[in-house]
Protein backbone atom coordinates (compact mmCIF):
# COMPACT_ATOMS: atom_id res chain seq x y z
CA UNK A 1 0.00 0.00 0.00
CA UNK A 2 1.48 3.95 -1.01
CA UNK A 3 1.50 5.91 1.83
CA UNK A 4 -1.06 8.37 0.13
CA UNK A 5 -3.63 10.90 1.36
CA UNK A 6 -6.94 11.49 -0.57
CA UNK A 7 -8.99 15.10 -0.55
CA UNK A 8 -12.24 15.21 -2.82
CA UNK A 9 -13.26 19.01 -3.07
CA UNK A 10 -17.15 18.94 -3.37
CA UNK A 11 -17.76 22.48 -1.01
CA UNK A 12 -19.05 24.48 -4.68
CA UNK A 13 -22.68 24.71 -5.56
CA UNK A 14 -21.96 24.73 -9.09
CA UNK A 15 -23.81 27.75 -10.44
CA UNK A 16 -23.63 27.02 -13.61
CA UNK A 17 -25.94 23.99 -13.28
CA UNK A 18 -28.76 27.03 -12.29
CA UNK A 19 -30.33 24.65 -9.42
CA UNK A 20 -31.04 24.87 -6.08
CA UNK A 21 -29.48 21.68 -5.59
CA UNK A 22 -25.50 21.56 -4.94
CA UNK A 23 -23.94 20.11 -8.67
CA UNK A 24 -22.20 17.18 -6.36
CA UNK A 25 -25.96 15.71 -5.25
CA UNK A 26 -27.22 15.94 -8.97
CA UNK A 27 -27.86 12.56 -9.78
CA UNK A 28 -25.77 10.24 -12.94
CA UNK A 29 -27.01 6.70 -13.41
CA UNK A 30 -29.21 7.35 -10.30
CA UNK A 31 -26.52 8.00 -8.34
CA UNK A 32 -25.36 11.52 -6.16
CA UNK A 33 -22.17 12.70 -8.93
CA UNK A 34 -19.94 13.10 -6.07
CA UNK A 35 -20.01 9.24 -5.25
CA UNK A 36 -17.98 8.56 -8.79
CA UNK A 37 -15.05 10.76 -7.40
CA UNK A 38 -15.42 9.43 -3.92
CA UNK A 39 -15.56 5.78 -5.03
CA UNK A 40 -12.03 6.37 -7.43
CA UNK A 41 -10.12 8.06 -4.27
CA UNK A 42 -11.60 5.06 -1.94
CA UNK A 43 -10.23 2.64 -5.14
CA UNK A 44 -6.59 3.49 -4.62
CA UNK A 45 -7.21 2.63 -0.88
CA UNK A 46 -5.59 5.54 0.76
CA UNK A 47 -4.06 5.44 4.34
CA UNK A 48 -6.44 8.55 4.84
CA UNK A 49 -8.85 10.47 2.38
CA UNK A 50 -10.90 13.31 3.09
CA UNK A 51 -13.78 14.84 1.59
CA UNK A 52 -14.47 19.03 1.81
CA UNK A 53 -17.99 20.01 2.33
CA UNK A 54 -19.63 23.58 2.61
CA UNK A 55 -22.77 23.80 0.56
CA UNK A 56 -25.51 22.14 1.80
CA UNK A 57 -22.79 19.71 3.45
CA UNK A 58 -24.72 17.94 5.56
CA UNK A 59 -26.52 16.18 2.29
CA UNK A 60 -23.59 15.59 0.55
CA UNK A 61 -22.07 14.19 4.10
CA UNK A 62 -25.08 12.03 3.62
CA UNK A 63 -25.12 10.94 0.08
CA UNK A 64 -21.45 9.40 0.64
CA UNK A 65 -21.95 7.89 3.92
CA UNK A 66 -19.17 6.87 6.67
CA UNK A 67 -15.54 5.90 5.88
CA UNK A 68 -14.45 9.23 4.67
CA UNK A 69 -13.36 11.91 7.20
CA UNK A 70 -15.29 15.36 6.54
CA UNK A 71 -13.41 18.84 6.39
CA UNK A 72 -16.05 21.63 6.50
CA UNK A 73 -15.44 24.67 4.04
CA UNK A 74 -17.95 27.59 5.75
CA UNK A 75 -17.32 29.88 3.00
CA UNK A 76 -16.21 28.96 -0.37
CA UNK A 77 -12.98 30.90 -1.40
CA UNK A 78 -11.95 29.00 -3.78
CA UNK A 79 -10.02 25.21 -4.22
CA UNK A 80 -6.86 26.30 -3.16
CA UNK A 81 -8.70 27.50 0.32
CA UNK A 82 -10.79 23.84 0.18
CA UNK A 83 -7.67 22.13 0.51
CA UNK A 84 -6.53 24.03 3.63
CA UNK A 85 -9.63 22.98 5.26
CA UNK A 86 -8.55 19.94 4.95
CA UNK A 87 -5.12 20.26 6.39
CA UNK A 88 -5.27 20.57 10.06
CA UNK A 89 -6.51 16.96 9.93
CA UNK A 90 -3.44 15.58 7.70
CA UNK A 91 -0.67 18.06 9.75
CA UNK A 92 0.97 15.00 10.49
CA UNK A 93 0.46 13.30 6.96
CA UNK A 94 4.07 12.81 5.89
CA UNK A 95 3.43 11.07 2.22
CA UNK A 96 1.52 12.00 -0.58
CA UNK A 97 -1.91 13.54 -1.23
CA UNK A 98 -3.99 13.11 -4.33
CA UNK A 99 -6.54 15.54 -4.59
CA UNK A 100 -9.36 15.75 -6.56
CA UNK A 101 -12.51 17.02 -7.67
CA UNK A 102 -16.17 16.22 -7.05
CA UNK A 103 -17.05 17.05 -10.36
CA UNK A 104 -15.55 14.59 -12.26
CA UNK A 105 -17.21 11.39 -11.82
CA UNK A 106 -15.57 9.65 -14.85
CA UNK A 107 -12.35 9.36 -13.32
CA UNK A 108 -11.12 5.89 -12.41
CA UNK A 109 -8.72 4.79 -9.87
CA UNK A 110 -6.34 3.47 -12.74
CA UNK A 111 -5.57 7.04 -14.18
CA UNK A 112 -4.54 8.20 -10.79
CA UNK A 113 -2.39 5.33 -10.41
CA UNK A 114 -0.72 6.45 -12.92
CA UNK A 115 -0.45 9.51 -12.62
CA UNK A 116 0.95 8.47 -8.67
CA UNK A 117 3.14 6.23 -10.31
CA UNK A 118 5.13 9.39 -12.67
CA UNK A 119 4.93 11.22 -9.61
CA UNK A 120 7.37 8.64 -7.74
CA UNK A 121 9.28 7.85 -10.44
CA UNK A 122 10.07 11.10 -11.27
CA UNK A 123 10.53 12.41 -7.73
CA UNK A 124 8.19 15.48 -8.43
CA UNK A 125 7.14 18.36 -5.42
CA UNK A 126 3.72 17.81 -7.09
CA UNK A 127 2.73 16.57 -10.71
CA UNK A 128 -0.69 17.14 -12.81
CA UNK A 129 -2.72 15.55 -14.91
CA UNK A 130 -3.46 17.37 -18.05
CA UNK A 131 -5.41 16.69 -21.29
CA UNK A 132 -5.26 18.26 -24.82
CA UNK A 133 -8.72 19.13 -25.72
CA UNK A 134 -10.17 20.71 -29.24
CA UNK A 135 -11.67 22.94 -27.20
CA UNK A 136 -9.87 23.74 -23.58
CA UNK A 137 -12.22 26.68 -22.87
CA UNK A 138 -13.73 27.20 -19.40
CA UNK A 139 -10.46 24.77 -18.15
CA UNK A 140 -7.39 26.42 -16.57
CA UNK A 141 -4.18 26.08 -19.15
CA UNK A 142 -1.27 24.70 -18.94
CA UNK A 143 1.87 27.03 -19.63
CA UNK A 144 5.23 25.96 -20.13
CA UNK A 145 8.89 27.22 -19.98
CA UNK A 146 11.14 27.37 -23.30
CA UNK A 147 12.60 24.40 -22.41
CA UNK A 148 9.00 22.98 -22.55
CA UNK A 149 8.87 22.33 -18.49
CA UNK A 150 5.48 23.05 -16.42
CA UNK A 151 5.72 27.10 -15.44
CA UNK A 152 1.78 27.27 -14.32
CA UNK A 153 -1.52 27.06 -14.69
CA UNK A 154 -3.52 30.19 -16.04
CA UNK A 155 -7.24 30.17 -15.51
CA UNK A 156 -9.50 30.75 -18.16
CA UNK A 157 -10.37 33.80 -16.88
CA UNK A 158 -6.67 35.22 -16.35
CA UNK A 159 -5.66 34.05 -19.49
CA UNK A 160 -3.83 36.62 -22.08
CA UNK A 161 -4.55 36.20 -25.79
CA UNK A 162 -1.73 34.04 -26.31
CA UNK A 163 -2.48 31.86 -23.28
CA UNK A 164 -6.20 31.26 -24.48
CA UNK A 165 -4.95 29.56 -27.20
CA UNK A 166 -3.01 26.60 -25.36
CA UNK A 167 -5.20 24.03 -25.84
CA UNK A 168 -3.29 21.57 -22.62
CA UNK A 169 -5.48 21.86 -19.96
CA UNK A 170 -5.10 20.76 -16.20
CA UNK A 171 -7.70 18.26 -15.51
CA UNK A 172 -7.73 19.27 -11.27
CA UNK A 173 -6.00 15.85 -10.89
CA UNK A 174 -3.10 16.36 -8.87
CA UNK A 175 -0.27 14.70 -6.24
CA UNK A 176 1.49 16.36 -4.02
CA UNK A 177 4.30 16.23 -0.79
CA UNK A 178 2.11 16.76 1.80
CA UNK A 179 4.04 18.84 3.62
CA UNK A 180 5.32 21.38 0.73
CA UNK A 181 1.67 21.39 -0.54
CA UNK A 182 0.50 22.56 2.74
CA UNK A 183 3.38 25.44 2.84
CA UNK A 184 2.38 26.49 -0.23
CA UNK A 185 -0.46 26.87 0.23
CA UNK A 186 -0.42 29.49 2.91
CA UNK A 187 1.20 31.55 1.01
CA UNK A 188 -1.12 32.10 -2.11
CA UNK A 189 -3.19 35.26 -2.78
CA UNK A 190 -6.59 35.88 -4.68
CA UNK A 191 -5.31 38.13 -7.10
CA UNK A 192 -7.11 37.02 -10.08
CA UNK A 193 -10.13 37.93 -12.17
CA UNK A 194 -12.59 35.94 -9.40
CA UNK A 195 -10.32 37.19 -6.33
CA UNK A 196 -9.81 33.18 -5.23
CA UNK A 197 -7.79 31.48 -3.43
CA UNK A 198 -6.60 29.04 -6.48
CA UNK A 199 -5.04 25.17 -5.69
CA UNK A 200 -3.80 25.46 -9.14
CA UNK A 201 -0.80 28.64 -7.75
CA UNK A 202 0.61 26.07 -6.00
CA UNK A 203 2.15 24.36 -8.40
CA UNK A 204 3.02 27.63 -9.93
CA UNK A 205 4.78 28.60 -6.39
CA UNK A 206 6.73 25.20 -6.32
CA UNK A 207 8.14 25.89 -9.39
CA UNK A 208 9.20 29.24 -8.82
CA UNK A 209 11.07 27.70 -5.84
CA UNK A 210 12.56 25.62 -8.41
CA UNK A 211 11.09 22.38 -7.82
CA UNK A 212 10.14 20.36 -10.80
CA UNK A 213 6.75 19.30 -11.19
CA UNK A 214 5.46 16.25 -13.47
CA UNK A 215 3.15 16.86 -15.89
CA UNK A 216 1.51 13.61 -17.00
CA UNK A 217 -1.04 13.93 -20.39
CA UNK A 218 -4.29 11.60 -19.71
CA UNK A 219 -4.44 8.90 -22.37
CA UNK A 220 -8.40 8.82 -22.25
CA UNK A 221 -9.54 12.46 -22.27
CA UNK A 222 -13.36 11.68 -21.52
CA UNK A 223 -12.38 10.40 -17.86
CA UNK A 224 -11.32 13.57 -17.04
CA UNK A 225 -13.55 15.75 -18.36
CA UNK A 226 -15.99 17.84 -15.75
CA UNK A 227 -19.64 18.25 -15.14
CA UNK A 228 -19.61 21.90 -14.74
CA UNK A 229 -23.94 21.77 -16.40
CA UNK A 230 -26.26 19.98 -17.11
CA UNK A 231 -25.64 19.54 -21.21
CA UNK A 232 -22.04 17.99 -19.55
CA UNK A 233 -24.44 15.85 -16.91
CA UNK A 234 -26.34 14.42 -19.97
CA UNK A 235 -23.29 13.41 -22.05
CA UNK A 236 -21.53 12.18 -19.17
CA UNK A 237 -25.12 9.97 -18.91
CA UNK A 238 -24.56 8.48 -22.33
CA UNK A 239 -20.29 7.69 -21.73
CA UNK A 240 -21.61 5.55 -18.41
CA UNK A 241 -23.99 3.93 -19.56
CA UNK A 242 -22.13 2.89 -23.09
CA UNK A 243 -19.36 1.71 -20.38
CA UNK A 244 -21.81 -0.50 -18.74
CA UNK A 245 -23.25 -1.69 -22.17
CA UNK A 246 -19.48 -2.50 -23.36
CA UNK A 247 -18.73 -4.75 -20.44
CA UNK A 248 -22.13 -6.36 -20.44
CA UNK A 249 -21.42 -7.43 -24.24
CA UNK A 250 -17.33 -8.60 -23.53
CA UNK A 251 -19.03 -11.13 -20.76
CA UNK A 252 -21.14 -12.31 -23.20
CA UNK A 253 -24.83 -10.70 -23.44
CA UNK A 254 -26.33 -9.80 -26.81
CA UNK A 255 -27.55 -6.16 -27.13
CA UNK A 256 -28.93 -5.35 -30.35
CA UNK A 257 -29.76 -2.11 -29.96
CA UNK A 258 -27.10 -0.46 -27.65
CA UNK A 259 -28.47 2.68 -28.20
CA UNK A 260 -32.14 2.31 -27.64
CA UNK A 261 -31.34 -0.12 -24.37
CA UNK A 262 -30.96 1.25 -20.60
CA UNK A 263 -29.23 -0.60 -18.10
CA UNK A 264 -28.62 0.42 -15.14
CA UNK A 265 -25.06 0.08 -13.25
CA UNK A 266 -25.85 -2.64 -10.32
CA UNK A 267 -28.03 -4.87 -13.06
CA UNK A 268 -26.15 -8.22 -13.61
CA UNK A 269 -26.82 -10.61 -16.91
CA UNK A 270 -25.53 -13.92 -17.66
CA UNK A 271 -24.28 -15.34 -20.87
CA UNK A 272 -26.09 -16.21 -24.28
CA UNK A 273 -29.38 -13.82 -22.72
CA UNK A 274 -30.32 -11.52 -25.49
CA UNK A 275 -31.58 -8.22 -24.54
CA UNK A 276 -33.89 -6.42 -27.77
CA UNK A 277 -34.80 -3.33 -28.28
CA UNK A 278 -36.35 -0.07 -25.93
CA UNK A 279 -35.47 -2.03 -23.30
CA UNK A 280 -35.09 -0.79 -19.19
CA UNK A 281 -33.34 -2.74 -17.00
CA UNK A 282 -33.06 -1.06 -14.00
CA UNK A 283 -32.20 -1.13 -10.10
CA UNK A 284 -30.70 -4.07 -8.62
CA UNK A 285 -32.27 -6.54 -11.30
CA UNK A 286 -30.30 -9.38 -11.78
CA UNK A 287 -30.65 -12.26 -15.24
CA UNK A 288 -29.49 -15.11 -15.54
CA UNK A 289 -28.33 -17.07 -18.88
CA UNK A 290 -30.10 -17.64 -22.04
CA UNK A 291 -32.67 -15.00 -21.19
CA UNK A 292 -34.28 -13.41 -24.09
CA UNK A 293 -35.89 -9.60 -22.90
CA UNK A 294 -37.66 -7.22 -24.83
CA UNK A 295 -38.56 -5.63 -27.02
CA UNK A 296 -40.24 -2.95 -25.07
CA UNK A 297 -39.98 -3.91 -21.68
CA UNK A 298 -39.29 -2.26 -18.64
CA UNK A 299 -37.33 -4.94 -15.70
CA UNK A 300 -36.79 -3.29 -11.96
CA UNK A 301 -35.47 -5.19 -8.39
CA UNK A 302 -36.29 -8.37 -10.23
CA UNK A 303 -34.69 -11.72 -10.05
CA UNK A 304 -34.83 -13.70 -13.39
CA UNK A 305 -33.39 -16.95 -13.75
CA UNK A 306 -32.10 -19.19 -16.50
CA UNK A 307 -34.27 -19.20 -19.67
CA UNK A 308 -36.48 -16.30 -19.32
CA UNK A 309 -38.77 -14.51 -21.87
CA UNK A 310 -40.17 -11.63 -21.60
CA UNK A 311 -41.79 -9.09 -23.94
CA UNK A 312 -43.60 -6.00 -24.25
CA UNK A 313 -44.31 -6.02 -19.88
CA UNK A 314 -43.37 -4.40 -17.12
CA UNK A 315 -41.87 -6.79 -14.44
CA UNK A 316 -41.07 -5.17 -11.41
CA UNK A 317 -40.16 -7.03 -8.06
CA UNK A 318 -40.45 -10.18 -9.28
CA UNK A 319 -38.56 -13.26 -8.51
CA UNK A 320 -39.09 -15.41 -11.59
CA UNK A 321 -37.98 -19.11 -11.87
CA UNK A 322 -36.42 -21.05 -14.80
CA UNK A 323 -38.24 -21.55 -18.10
CA UNK A 324 -41.10 -19.14 -17.42
CA UNK A 325 -42.70 -17.06 -20.20
CA UNK A 326 -43.80 -13.47 -19.79
CA UNK A 327 -45.79 -11.16 -22.35
CA UNK A 328 -46.86 -9.86 -24.41
CA UNK A 329 -48.16 -6.89 -22.18
CA UNK A 330 -48.35 -8.58 -18.96
CA UNK A 331 -47.66 -6.46 -15.50
CA UNK A 332 -45.77 -8.05 -12.76
CA UNK A 333 -46.07 -5.94 -9.78
CA UNK A 334 -43.58 -6.26 -6.80
CA UNK A 335 -43.96 -9.29 -4.52
CA UNK A 336 -44.56 -11.81 -7.20
CA UNK A 337 -43.14 -15.23 -7.79
CA UNK A 338 -43.41 -17.16 -11.13
CA UNK A 339 -42.50 -20.94 -10.50
CA UNK A 340 -39.97 -22.79 -13.30
CA UNK A 341 -41.88 -23.21 -16.69
CA UNK A 342 -45.20 -20.42 -15.57
CA UNK A 343 -46.59 -19.05 -18.16
CA UNK A 344 -48.02 -15.51 -18.02
CA UNK A 345 -50.27 -14.08 -20.99
CA UNK A 346 -51.19 -11.90 -23.01
CA UNK A 347 -52.60 -9.16 -20.76
CA UNK A 348 -52.42 -10.06 -17.61
CA UNK A 349 -51.61 -8.40 -14.40
CA UNK A 350 -50.50 -10.27 -11.15
CA UNK A 351 -49.73 -8.24 -7.87
CA UNK A 352 -48.40 -10.30 -4.83
CA UNK A 353 -48.75 -13.51 -5.78
CA UNK A 354 -46.86 -16.70 -5.63
CA UNK A 355 -47.39 -18.90 -9.14
CA UNK A 356 -46.10 -22.84 -8.92
CA UNK A 357 -44.52 -24.60 -11.18
CA UNK A 358 -45.56 -25.24 -14.40
CA UNK A 359 -49.24 -22.94 -14.11
CA UNK A 360 -50.75 -21.01 -16.62
CA UNK A 361 -52.56 -17.44 -16.27
CA UNK A 362 -52.39 -17.15 -19.99
CA UNK A 363 -54.98 -14.77 -21.23
CA UNK A 364 -55.96 -11.13 -19.75
CA UNK A 365 -56.27 -12.03 -16.13
CA UNK A 366 -55.81 -10.04 -12.37
CA UNK A 367 -54.38 -12.25 -9.76
CA UNK A 368 -53.98 -10.31 -6.54
CA UNK A 369 -52.64 -11.21 -2.87
CA UNK A 370 -52.79 -14.50 -4.24
CA UNK A 371 -51.06 -18.38 -3.73
CA UNK A 372 -51.57 -20.34 -6.68
CA UNK A 373 -50.39 -24.14 -6.63
CA UNK A 374 -48.61 -25.83 -9.17
CA UNK A 375 -49.80 -26.90 -12.95
CA UNK A 376 -53.04 -24.90 -12.39
CA UNK A 377 -54.96 -23.55 -15.30
CA UNK A 378 -56.53 -19.59 -14.85
CA UNK A 379 -58.93 -19.61 -17.86
CA UNK A 380 -59.41 -16.28 -19.62
CA UNK A 381 -60.64 -13.35 -18.03
CA UNK A 382 -59.94 -15.15 -14.10
CA UNK A 383 -59.88 -12.39 -11.65
CA UNK A 384 -59.52 -12.55 -8.16
CA UNK A 385 -61.62 -9.93 -6.18
CA UNK A 386 -58.98 -9.39 -3.50
CA UNK A 387 -60.12 -5.81 -2.66
CA UNK A 388 -63.53 -5.28 -0.33
CA UNK A 389 -63.12 -1.00 -0.48
CA UNK A 390 -61.10 -1.30 2.83
CA UNK A 391 -58.90 -4.56 3.09
CA UNK A 392 -57.15 -6.54 1.06
CA UNK A 393 -58.01 -10.55 1.14
CA UNK A 394 -55.87 -13.50 -0.03
CA UNK A 395 -57.33 -16.40 -2.63
CA UNK A 396 -55.92 -19.85 -2.42
CA UNK A 397 -55.78 -22.09 -5.42
CA UNK A 398 -54.57 -25.38 -4.74
CA UNK A 399 -52.50 -27.87 -7.37
CA UNK A 400 -53.73 -28.66 -10.53
CA UNK A 401 -57.11 -26.97 -10.20
CA UNK A 402 -58.75 -25.98 -13.15
CA UNK A 403 -60.66 -22.19 -13.10
CA UNK A 404 -62.57 -21.78 -16.23
CA UNK A 405 -63.03 -18.28 -18.43
CA UNK A 406 -64.37 -15.52 -16.87
CA UNK A 407 -64.50 -16.08 -13.37
CA UNK A 408 -64.68 -13.68 -10.42
CA UNK A 409 -63.07 -15.46 -6.58
CA UNK A 410 -64.62 -13.09 -4.30
CA UNK A 411 -61.24 -13.48 -1.15
CA UNK A 412 -60.65 -14.53 1.07
CA UNK A 413 -61.35 -18.16 -0.46
CA UNK A 414 -59.91 -21.56 -1.29
CA UNK A 415 -60.42 -23.46 -4.46
CA UNK A 416 -59.10 -27.20 -3.62
CA UNK A 417 -56.58 -29.79 -5.15
CA UNK A 418 -57.69 -30.41 -8.51
CA UNK A 419 -61.21 -28.56 -8.37
CA UNK A 420 -62.89 -26.86 -11.31
CA UNK A 421 -64.54 -23.98 -11.11
CA UNK A 422 -66.93 -23.63 -13.99
CA UNK A 423 -66.46 -20.45 -17.13
CA UNK A 424 -68.56 -17.44 -15.72
CA UNK A 425 -68.99 -18.22 -12.44
CA UNK A 426 -69.00 -15.74 -9.69
CA UNK A 427 -67.22 -18.09 -6.26
CA UNK A 428 -67.73 -16.36 -2.83
CA UNK A 429 -67.50 -19.99 -1.33
CA UNK A 430 -64.68 -22.54 -0.83
CA UNK A 431 -64.56 -25.13 -3.59
CA UNK A 432 -63.47 -28.67 -2.08
CA UNK A 433 -61.10 -30.61 -3.34
CA UNK A 434 -61.94 -32.64 -6.67
CA UNK A 435 -65.55 -30.94 -6.81
CA UNK A 436 -66.83 -29.05 -9.45
CA UNK A 437 -68.29 -25.75 -8.30
CA UNK A 438 -71.27 -23.50 -10.67
CA UNK A 439 -71.86 -20.42 -9.54
CA UNK A 440 -74.32 -18.26 -12.76
CA UNK A 441 -77.76 -18.39 -13.77
CA UNK A 442 -78.56 -21.63 -15.37
CA UNK A 443 -79.18 -21.04 -19.06
CA UNK A 444 -82.75 -21.49 -20.55
CA UNK A 445 -83.57 -21.98 -24.38
CA UNK A 446 -86.97 -20.79 -25.72
CA UNK A 447 -87.12 -22.85 -28.35
CA UNK A 448 -88.69 -21.06 -31.86
CA UNK A 449 -88.16 -17.58 -30.21
CA UNK A 450 -86.53 -15.87 -32.76
CA UNK A 451 -89.33 -16.61 -35.50
CA UNK A 452 -91.58 -15.50 -33.24
CA UNK A 453 -90.12 -12.33 -32.50
CA UNK A 454 -89.55 -11.68 -36.22
CA UNK A 455 -93.15 -12.26 -36.72
CA UNK A 456 -93.98 -9.62 -34.13
CA UNK A 457 -91.84 -7.17 -35.84
CA UNK A 458 -93.46 -7.72 -39.38
CA UNK A 459 -97.26 -7.51 -38.15
CA UNK A 460 -96.04 -4.49 -36.43
CA UNK A 461 -94.72 -2.39 -38.97
CA UNK A 462 -97.56 -3.28 -41.63
CA UNK A 463 -100.34 -1.99 -38.93
C1 LIG B 1 -10.97 23.97 -11.85
C2 LIG B 1 -9.50 24.40 -11.98
C3 LIG B 1 -9.13 24.47 -13.44
C4 LIG B 1 -9.37 23.13 -14.09
C5 LIG B 1 -10.81 22.65 -13.86
C6 LIG B 1 -10.94 21.20 -14.30
C7 LIG B 1 -8.95 25.83 -10.09
C8 LIG B 1 -8.73 27.23 -9.64
N1 LIG B 1 -9.31 25.67 -11.36
O1 LIG B 1 -11.77 24.97 -12.45
O2 LIG B 1 -7.76 24.82 -13.59
O3 LIG B 1 -9.10 23.23 -15.49
O4 LIG B 1 -11.14 22.70 -12.48
O5 LIG B 1 -12.25 20.76 -14.22
O6 LIG B 1 -8.78 24.92 -9.31
N2 LIG B 1 -14.66 23.79 -4.77
C9 LIG B 1 -14.66 23.85 -3.38
N3 LIG B 1 -14.53 25.05 -2.76
C10 LIG B 1 -14.36 26.21 -3.45
C11 LIG B 1 -14.35 26.16 -4.87
C12 LIG B 1 -14.49 24.93 -5.50
O7 LIG B 1 -14.80 22.83 -2.73
O8 LIG B 1 -14.24 27.27 -2.81
C13 LIG B 1 -14.81 22.50 -5.44
C14 LIG B 1 -16.05 22.43 -6.27
O9 LIG B 1 -17.13 21.91 -5.51
C15 LIG B 1 -15.65 21.50 -7.40
C16 LIG B 1 -14.15 21.67 -7.51
O10 LIG B 1 -13.74 22.30 -6.32
O11 LIG B 1 -15.93 20.14 -7.09
C17 LIG B 1 -13.76 22.50 -8.72
O12 LIG B 1 -14.38 23.76 -8.67
P1 LIG B 1 -14.95 24.46 -9.97
O13 LIG B 1 -15.54 25.74 -9.56
O14 LIG B 1 -15.78 23.52 -10.74
O15 LIG B 1 -13.57 24.73 -10.75
P2 LIG B 1 -13.39 25.04 -12.29
O16 LIG B 1 -13.79 26.43 -12.57
O17 LIG B 1 -14.03 23.98 -13.08
CA1 LIG C 1 -15.28 22.09 -12.61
Amino acid sequence: MRNVAAIVLAAGLGKRMKSSLVKTLHLLRGKPIITYAVNAAKDLRPARLVVVVGHQGEDVMRAIGPGVEYAVQAEQRGTGHAVLQAAPLLQDFRGDVVILYGDMPLLTARVIERLLDEHSTGGFAATVLTAVLDDPSGYGRIVRDERGGFRQIVEDGDCTPEEREIREINTGVYCFKARLLFEALKRIRPENSQGEFYLTDVLGLLRGDGMEIGVVAAEDVTSVMGINDRRQLAWAEGVLRERKMDKLMLSGVTVLDPRTTYIDEDVEIGPDTLVKPFTFLEGRTTLGSGCIVGPSTRISDSVLRDGVSVEFSVVEGSTIETGVRVGPFSHLRPGTTLGPGVRVGNFAEIKNSRIGAGSKIPHHSYVGDSDIGERVNLGAGCVTVNYDGWRKHRTVVEDEAFVGCNVNIIAPLKVGEGAYVAAGSTINADVPAGALAIARARQENKEGWARKKAREQRGGSKG
